[in-house]
Order: C-alpha cells, then sequence, then structure tokens
C-alpha cells in the first residue's frame, strides 16, 4: 500500500469519527406532533402520546383479526386506576365495615336464643334437594369468594408473608378453581331459584317484619313470617340476581371477545368487581345468622329440621301452615328453657 492511500484512508476515518456526533443528534430531533402515525408524535412520554393522539391508536394489520390493530387503548389507564385504587379501597371499607358491625351487634346484643327455650319437638324445614342447592351454592361461593379477592387485595396481602413464589403458585391455582366453580355455583343458585322462588314473592307480613327489624335489636319480639322473611328473601333475590350478574359478566371475561369488545369487557369486569363485594358483604351477615348469631338456625342447613320453638319465634304463619298438615314429630312443644334430658 502506498503512502497516499493510507493518508486518504486515515482522512475518510477521522472525517467520519468527526461527523458521528452530528448524525446522533439529527436522530434525536424532536419531531413535530403529526397525525396518528407512529413516527409523527413525540412518543417519549406516555401522557403527551396519548394527548397527541386524541383517541385510539390503531395500526394496520393483514391478519383477518383486527382487534390485533390496535395497540393503545387510552380508556384502559382509567380501568386500570379505578381497579388498582378507588375500587380496592372501596372494597376494602365495604368488607371490613360488614364485619366490624357484626361484632358490634355481637357484644351488644348477643346471640339471638330460642326465648321459650329448645322444645325438643322437631320439625322438617329443608329437605335432602333443598339442602344440596344450598351447599352447593354456599361451598362454591366460598372458594369464589377467596379466589377472586386474592386476584384483587392477594398481591398487597400475601406477597410480604408468602413470598412471590408461593403467591404466583397459589393464585395460578386460584384462577383455575374461579373458573371452574362459577359452574356449580351457577347450577346452585339456578336451583335455588326454581326450588324456592315461590317463597320469595314479597307479602304484607314482609312490611309488618321490616317495620320491626326482624326484631333483631329487641329481644322477645317476633314479627310473624311465613318460610322466609323479609331479610332472607331479600338475601335470595341478592344470591339469585346478584349472583346471576356476577356469572354472566364473569362469562363475558372468560371468553373474551366473544360476546363484546375491550370497553365493554372493562365494564363487565367493573360490574363482576362491584357486585361480588356487595354480594360478600351481604353473605357475611347471613353466615353469621345462620351460625354463631342465632340459635337453632344451623339445623335448618344441617339435618334439615328445627325445633318448634324457634319456628313459631321466627316463622309462625309457616309453623302453623306446616302443622295443619300434621308435619311435626317428637314430643309436643313446651314454654320456657328446658333442662337437658338426664
Ligand atoms: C357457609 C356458610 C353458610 C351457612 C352456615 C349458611 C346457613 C344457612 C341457613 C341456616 C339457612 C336457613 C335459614 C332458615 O332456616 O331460615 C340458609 C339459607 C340460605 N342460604 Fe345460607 N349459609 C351459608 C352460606 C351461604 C352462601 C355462600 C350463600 C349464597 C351465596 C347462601 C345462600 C342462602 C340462601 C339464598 C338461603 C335462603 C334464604 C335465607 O335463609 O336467607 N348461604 N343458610
Amino acid at each position: 500500500m502506498n503512502l497516499g492511500r493510507v493518508v486518504r484512508l486515515l482522512s475518510l476515518t477521522l472525517a467520519l469519527f468527526l461527523l458521528m456526533p452530528a448524525v446522533a443528534s439529527f436522530a434525536q430531533t424532536p419531531v413535530p406532533p403529526g397525525p396518528n402515525t407512529l413516527t409523527g408524535p413525540d412518543v417519549s412520554n406516555d401522557q403527551l402520546l396519548l394527548q397527541q393522539l386524541q383517541g385510539n391508536l390503531h395500526g394496520r394489520v393483514s391478519i383477518p383479526d383486527q382487534k390485533s390493530a390496535m395497540l393503545i387503548q387510552p380508556e384502559g389507564q382509567d380501568w386500570r386506576a379505578l381497579r388498582d385504587g378507588t375500587l380496592k379501597t372501596v372494597s376494602a371499607v365495604v368488607l371490613l365495615g360488614m364485619i366490624a358491625a357484626l361484632v358490634v351487634f355481637y357484644v351488644v346484643r348477643g346471640k339471638i336464643r330460642i326465648d321459650a327455650g329448645p322444645s325438643r319437638r322437631r320439625i322438617q324445614r329443608f329437605n335432602g334437594m333443598e339442602r344440596f342447592a344450598h351447599w352447593i351454592t354456599a361451598a362454591s361461593f366460598l372458594v369464589l369468594a377467596v379466589t377472586g379477592l386474592n386476584l384483587v387485595f392477594g398481591r398487597w396481602l400475601l406477597i410480604p408473608l408468602l413470598g412471590p413464589e408461593a403467591f404466583a403458585t397459589m393464585t395460578v391455582y386460584g384462577k383455575l378453581a374461579h373458573n371452574f366453580l362459577s359452574f356449580p355455583f351457577v347450577l346452585g343458585i339456578v336451583l335455588m331459584l326454581l326450588i324456592w322462588v315461590r317463597h320469595n314473592i314479597p307479602n304484607g307480613s314482609d312490611i309488618a317484619w321490616i317495620k320491626a327489624a326482624g326484631g333483631l335489636f329487641s329481644k322477645g319480639k317476633h314479627p310473624p313470617a311465613k318460610k322466609f322473611n323479609a331479610g332472607q328473601k331479600l338475601i335470595f333475590w341478592m344470591v339469585v340476581a346478584g349472583g346471576g350478574v356476577v356469572a354472566a359478566s364473569g362469562y363475558v371475561l372468560l371468553f373474551p371477545f366473544a360476546v363484546t369488545d375491550i370497553a365493554g369487557m372493562q365494564l363487565a369486569h367493573l360490574v363482576h368487581a362491584i357486585l361480588s363485594v356487595l354480594l360478600i358483604a351481604g353473605i357475611i351477615s347471613h353466615i353469621y345468622i345462620g351460625s354463631i348469631g342465632m340459635e337453632g338456625a344451623f339445623d335448618a342447613m344441617g339435618s334439615g329440621q328445627v325445633d318448634v320453638n324457634w319456628a313459631r319465634e321466627h316463622h309462625s304463619l309457616w309453623l302453623e301452615e306446616e302443622l295443619r298438615k300434621g308435619k311435626a314429630a317428637g314430643k309436643p312443644p313446651t314454654v320456657g328453657r328446658q333442662l337437658p334430658a338426664e
């Protein structure tokens, strides 16, 4: 290689080296805001980008699925802020508020006793089919509630306790359970609807029951009620209608884009979350009154038979009807608390 060629090569390298900063700065020159294209607007800042695009950012795709052309949906940010912010806080307040109210009620009112004491004479309240419908709904609902709440509060509540790996494994199985247990839950509410709808049509005795607040706050006061009182009718419709909408909105999410677009799914998600929290709060109060809150209540769904004195105090109109049909069994009812049998 002669000296001239070496000098030319060196000068070219030097020139390129000197030009590099200018080329780099040219590449970084901000492009003025332009039309809805990928190169037009300033893409260095999310918020600015969204402002400039004023709507959805659509690209173009040649595959049949045109949904994939949507690159950014700005409403998704509002949805996420609502889901991770307001909704989470309000849900926590509603659920903890319900638990706190029940604790206060228990401390002030205590367990609601059978005023006349148990008679040890029993009457059939719910048959096997009724109890099957109740427990299939209850068991699936409880798992759905716990696994659903895990999706909302789990990251914040459980990751510090379990660590991310255990939490991730638990959540994957929880989500599977959440998807599949929706089916027995729906079966349960359909059965309950078919079996109990005729007992849950509002009637005159409900007004008197509501006026007396069900006698819940005053000892010895028992407004008459048929098979279900007004409070139970509320629970029934809440479970059947509310649970139905929760299930329907859940299926919209379980089968994405099958019935609606992304905006419809965001709405379904909010409906699903809000109704579920209200339903869970209502069911917490139901579980309380059906277990530790009221003497003799659990038997109705346990063995299916209740004490006649319990029935007389809480469902007097229903008991009269059943007695007319000759349904009670065992010894005649007694007044006053009985000593246990020797
Ligand atoms: C897991 C704990 C639960 C317990 C201990 C429980 C207990 C009871 C009891 C004792 C009754 C009969 C009340 C009576 O004889 O008048 C009842 C009825 C009923 N339960 Fe439950 N239950 C539970 C969970 C659930 C769940 C999770 C749901 C629905 C999601 C549910 C929905 C109903 C409905 C609709 C009725 C009929 C209306 C009423 O009595 O309020 N239960 N339950």
